[in-house]
């Protein structure tokens, strides 16, 4: 295949910020903004494996896409150790707790079927093992390619470092469920620069995964985006006037917000297979804010740029907070500037009460958000919890102009198509 360098080897844009004035806006338990109260009787997906990120199949476009009535999802997932003597406390009752949080150093990628969109259907692991190159399989895209249902499932290859990788395969349908076959070889695209985007070697706690790969609507040109940090030292980041943004007096002081470094990166294809990219500046930072805006995605509407990612309370800086969920910012042009959504960025939070209710959540083009559950509280106390591990109920949202609003409740784990594809 032949490489053409891209347009873009100068700096083609500015980031643009998510200021500290603009997170001093976010407020939780705003009912336009919350997401509504997760019942600790939940259903569970499986007894036998933990779920959380969940990744709907979808065209290049970002349509969510089900193949000959079958809808297809892929989730992070983790064995369940309720009979593993490691994962019992000293009254030789399961932990699960300790099973749950240790869950992400053994992440494989799974995938689920469904004729309803719902009910899913647990199909297996899609790369046997020894396929994959490193111990972890974490967050990304599966791209329905063409009506020989071929896929490519780009993720994140972690431990030992972190790549943006991808590995093709396809899928197989039959009247009674869906397979996938192929998805052996995983070919490395690129890892963070230390330019653009921070190190291992520069911050132990760097974050660089979650690729998103679409088409421009309005250039026609193949993108992806992914999480990353903004390149340099760990604590040589400047908390400057522009990270700051219009605080009111009193809000000037940053305490040690220079250890927060999130962005959403982007990077560009030098080729129509998207196996040869070039990164490029990130489309927003958050320097002095939040050191996590993981899982970014778009979604296209009425001409504009909907960018929205997902973040912790846990990974804000000094003086500003917020809830774990999804916050958004929009532009009219995908290098921005990009502006948060309902002036602060908060799209979808937990309520205060819940504040683990759910995380990870995706929001699709129909303005459907789903997402996984964490824990639940089942006491008015909050000491004791249920752990999910398992699919939210789905979370209708409107999306007008820059504001965001909660319109509808669905059931757990609701993930219609928004096209079938008939395999030829
Ligand atoms: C989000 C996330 C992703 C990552 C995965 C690891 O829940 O942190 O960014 O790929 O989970 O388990």
């Amino acid at each position: 295949m032949k490489s053409t360098p891209s347009k873009f080897g100068k700096t083609p844009h500015q980031p643009s910020l998510w200021t500290r004035a603009d997170a001093l806006k976010v407020h939780a338990d705003d009912p336009t903004t919350t997401q509504p109260l997760v019942s600790a009787n939940f259903p569970v997906l499986s007894d036998e494996v933990f779920i959380w990120d969940t990744m709907p199949l979808r065209d290049i476009d970002g349509n969510i896409t089900s193949v000959d009535g079958w809808s297809v999802i892929f989730t992070l997932t983790a064995d369940r150790h309720p009979n593993d003597p490691q994962y019992l406390d000293q009254n030789g009752n399961y932990d699960v707790i300790r099973d749950w949080n240790d869950r992400h150093g053994r992440a494989k990628m799974y995938y689920w079927f469904s004729r309803t969109g719902k009910d899913w259907k647990l199909g297996g692991r899609v790369m046997a093992e020894g396929v994959s190159p490193t111990v972890r399989e974490w967050a990304g895209t599966p791209i329905l390619l063409n009506e020989q249902g071929e896929v490519d499932l780009y993720y994140t290859a972690v431990t030992p470092g972190a790549t943006i990788v991808k590995v093709r395969g396809r899928v197989v349908t039959t009247e009674h469920g869906v397979s996938l076959v192929g998805f052996e070889k995983v070919k490395p695209l690129f890892e963070a620069d230390g330019k653009m985007y921070q190190t291992e070697a520069q911050n132990a706690f760097w974050g660089f995964r979650d690729p998103w790969p679409f088409r421009d609507p309005k250039d026609g040109k193949l993108y992806m985006l992914f999480e990353g940090n903004v390149a340099g030292e760990r604590g040589s980041h400047k908390v400057g006037k522009a990270e700051i943004g219009d605080v009111p007096p009193g809000y000037e002081d940053v305490g040690n917000s220079r250890f927060q470094t999130a962005c959403v990166g982007i990077a560009v294809a030098r080729d129509e297979d998207g196996d040869d990219w070039e990164m490029l500046p990130p489309l927003l930072t958050a320097v002095g804010v939040n050191d996590q805006t993981e899982r970014p995605h778009f979604v296209f509407q009425d001409g504009k740029y909907y960018l929205f990612t997902i973040s912790h309370t846990f990974t804000y800086a000094d003086g500003v907070t917020g809830p774990d969920g999804v916050y958004g910012f929009v532009a009219d042009s995908l290098f921005g500037p990009y502006v948060p959504l309902n002036g602060s960025g908060l799209v979808l939070g937990n309520p205060s009460s819940q504040p683990f209710q759910t995380y990870s959540h995706c929001v699709m083009p129909n303005g459907l958000v789903t997402s996984f559950i964490d824990s639940v509280p089942t006491d008015n106390t909050g000491t004791q919890i249920r752990i999910g591990g398992t699919e939210a109920p789905t979370v209708g949202i409107k999306i007008k102009g820059q504001q965001t609003f909660v319109v509808a409740e669905y059931d757990y784990g609701y993930i219609p198509p928004m096209l079938d594809v008939t395999l030829k």
